[in-house]
């Protein structure tokens, strides 16, 4: 069976040019180059995104993940290339695109500032042309399930930004749309606000087939809400795949971390490990897969050391992440 794609990119180029005073203009009719002024925000961008799959997109600041986003939105236009989202061009058809797309853009509201919070979500019904009952059941859910009860009457304006970012999902999914668009959904917010985002996007919308699409700086995010990641970098894609591919490619090694009850003589150990770095009396190590078992390394440490504790595990995903990205500055 032919896979579904939701989104598809080729060869996209955007460049924004920038606005020239009259005198400007006129200097540049008598300019040698014809080349604008203007520097490629994104560069022959290609990408597939299958119906139903949960895609980050992650870059330094500036590396084009919002004009990316905002092509496949359809609020901007690609100076070159094609986008197709579920066989709509978004700019060209914008008005049955945004039909089936929600969007939560994380420094921007979408929600009216000085209405109450339900205010807001009747205007989109008669935006979105929903049934008494289709609006009903979907905002009786919405509500139940990222806990607006309590702000369903307070303006937009007296909300906290984690409440504010609640009440910005449900209207980006009051229409029940099949795809949802997240340009840095958690900027700003505290750790127990971002839980309550990524909980509800992990255990209410990915089991309902929605594609999602995401933008953010955070590796937890990631790591909670996506299945996959595109890695940008002065708008170019850099890699993709997921973060067990990132992580097999730059550090297949396993992390050891060791608490000893008192710092050992650190040229008995056994072989195969590395130490990376030396804080009191813990010790990071590293171990290459090939090299040793952890099933033999983990009993003859304990047997050899008064060892306090002990925690085996992978390079962390901001690691891998960071290591990539210094790779690619160079
Ligand atoms: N409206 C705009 N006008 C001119 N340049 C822009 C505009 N928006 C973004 N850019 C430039 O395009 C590049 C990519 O920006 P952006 O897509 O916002 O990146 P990101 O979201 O990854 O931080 C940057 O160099 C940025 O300065
Ligand atoms: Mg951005």
């Amino acid at each position: 069976m032919m896979e579904d794609i939701h989104i598809q990119a080729r060869n996209l180029y955007k460049t924004y040019y920038p606005a020239l005073s009259f005198g400007q203009t006129f200097k540049s009719w008598f300019a040698y180059s014809s080349t604008p002024a203007g520097q490629n925000a994104l560069s022959d961008i290609s990408l597939e995104i299958p119906r139903g799959a949960a895609v980050g997109l992650i870059g330094p600041n500036g590396a084009g993940k919002s004009t990316l986003i905002k092509i496949i939105v359809g609020v901007l236009r690609p100076t070159s290339g094609q986008i197709i989202v579920a066989n709509r061009v978004p700019y060209k058809d914008r008005m049955r695109h945004v039909a089936d797309l929600g969007v939560v853009f994380g420094q921007r509201t979408q929600l009216w500032w000085d209405l109450p919070v339900i205010d807001s979500f009747r205007l989109l019904k008669d935006i979105y042309d929903l049934s008494n009952n289709a609006y009903v059941d979907s905002l009786d859910e919405l509500v139940a399930l990222l806990k607006l009860e309590p702000i369903l009457k307070k303006p937009v304006r007296q909300l906290s930004l984690g409440q504010r970012m609640r009440a910005e999902f449900a209207a980006a999914l009051i229409h029940r749309p099949s795809l949802l668009i997240l340009d840095e959904p958690t900027i700003g917010l505290d750790a127990l606000a971002k839980q309550a985002i990524r909980g509800f996007i992990k255990h209410n919308l990915r089991n309902r087939g929605t594609t999602l699409l995401l933008t953010t700086h955070d590796m937890q995010d990631v790591e909670e809400m996506t299945d996959s990641l595109y890695l940008i970098g002065k708008g170019r894609i850099l890699s993709k795949g997921t973060l067990a591919d990132l992580r097999a490619r730059f550090f297949p090694d396993r992390i050891l971390d060791v608490e000893f009850n008192e710092l050992p003589d650190l040229n008995t150990l056994p072989k195969g490990l590395r130490i990376d770095n030396i804080s009191g009396n813990n010790v990071s190590f590293s171990l290459s897969k090939s090299a040793v078992s952890s099933k033999s390394i983990i009993p003859s440490l304990y047997a050899q050391y008064d060892i306090i504790s002990l925690r085996f595990g992978y390079q962390s995903a901001e690691e891998v992440v960071r290591t990539f990205y210094e790779e690619h500055e160079a």
